[in-house]
């Protein structure tokens, strides 16, 4: 029986792979430890609550004496570390939360998973998910980030993850901690906090509210269906090469106004308006602050390496992705009204 604990389970990815772990490996206890921030949501977990090997721990990462009692406790095996603050705009208003989380909160793991472990590392694993936000961005000169991209990172949340990247391969050098990386491009799929570009756009639409698009539209990003970042996690968590970083992507550029405008006409269908209605909601406003201009994983070595591909056109994960949300407005209704908080501390406080 192996004991996997995975910060920020309660998350947009987080509860992606922890619904996986549950439900394809009924012999390894599976421990969400998240502090439930504005981001963490239990709700989307519900049907795996009631798990036999489900547990949720509600633990902040930044607090190392409460990490190591959890560690204590659980003697995981391995870790899949997701715990973060993960929203950009935020990172320019309030860096230290990122400092705090990313880099402190990495490191408290880190540690607690050193000393847990120093005995006997034979079988164990530290997965640190991390993002391609850290290699800085590219020119539209069909370049890639490679592993071997050198780290460049302009906000203050990849400067943290940046960060965070370094110590996991610090306590692998200096302490022979078993760990991997991986560095993934942008995700879009169910349960995706409606801050981010895909679920704020489709809620905007349904309300028929302005799309805020940034500058003119122009930056591109590479999108990758986030069952199929799970998929690679624990093809990663499993079969990763230890002290080795692994790119994930899904080789889908995007500007962004040409994924707003396939968006609107997807919406426009799915809504019964007439084609053309839904774009003119489209509104560019002042672009945000050190904008990186385009990303593009190549994800060859994970492909090649360990057998990993994406499984989705683009297209037809959006279309889902707007079905999911069409289908479940209650989640984000919720959300927007800010009263799952109330009621699922309430729910959880005593677990
Ligand atoms: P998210 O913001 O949806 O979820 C983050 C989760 O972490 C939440 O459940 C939150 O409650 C929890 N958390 C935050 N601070 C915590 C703390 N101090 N202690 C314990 N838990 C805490 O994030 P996401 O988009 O699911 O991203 C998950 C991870 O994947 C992050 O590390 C992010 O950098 C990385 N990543 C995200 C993307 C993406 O497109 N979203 C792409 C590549 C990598
Ligand atoms: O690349 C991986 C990263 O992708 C992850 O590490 C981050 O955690 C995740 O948030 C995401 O970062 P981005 O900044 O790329 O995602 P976001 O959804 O915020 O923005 C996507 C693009 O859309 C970006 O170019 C900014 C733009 N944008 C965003 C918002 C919220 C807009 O034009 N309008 C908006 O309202």
């Amino acid at each position: 029986m192996k004991t996997i604990i995975i910060t920020g389970g309660a998350g947009f990815i987080g509860s992606h792979v922890v619904r996986l772990f549950v439900n394809k490996y009924p012999d390894y206890n599976i421990v969400n430890l998240d502090a439930l921030t504005y981001a963490g949501n239990l709700n989307n977990l519900s049907d795996i609550a009631n798990a036999p090997n489900y547990t949720f721990v509600k633990a902040d990462i930044t607090d190392f004496p409460s990490i190591v009692e959890v560690f204590n406790q659980y003697k995981p095996d391995g870790i899949i570390h997701l715990a973060a603050e993960s929203h950009v705009d935020r990172s320019i208003t309030d860096p230290f939360a990122f400092i705090r989380t990313n880099v402190m909160g990495t490191c408290n793991l880190l540690h607690a998973a050193k000393e847990l472990w120093k005995a006997d590392m034979e079988g164990k694993r530290f997965y640190h998910v991390s993002t391609d936000e850290v290699y800085g961005a590219l020119e539209f000169d069909g370049t890639f980030f490679t592993e071997n991209t050198k780290y460049d990172p302009h906000s203050p949340y990849s400067a943290s993850k940046a960060s965070s990247d370094h110590f996991v391969r610090a306590y692998h050098d200096t302490y022979g901690l078993p760990v991997v990386i991986s560095n993934c491009s942008n995700n879009y799929g169910s349960h995706h906090f409606p801050e981010k570009l895909i679920p704020l756009a489709i809620n905007n639409i349904k309300h028929n509210k302005p799309i805020p698009v940034y500058g003119k539209g122009e930056n591109v990003r590479d999108w990758l269906f986030v069952n199929d970042h799970a998929r690679a996690i624990d093809t990663i968590f499993h079969n990763g090469k230890s002290g080795s970083t692994y790119n994930i992507g899904g080789n889908n550029e995007w500007k962004n106004i040409d994924l707003i405008t396939l968006l609107c006409s997807i919406m426009d269908r799915k809504l019964g308006r007439q084609e053309g209605e839904s774009a003119k909601l489209i509104t560019f406003v002042t672009d945000r602050a050190g904008h990186d201009l385009r990303y593009a994983i190549d994800s060859t070595k994970l492909q090649e390496e360990l057998g990993w591909k994406p499984s989705l056109q683009f297209e037809e994960g959006l279309e889902r992705t707007v079905d999911w949300y069409l289908n479940n407005e209650e989640w984000i209704d919720n959300i927007t009204s800010g009263e799952y908080k109330k009621y699922y501390e309430e729910q959880y406080k005593n677990r």
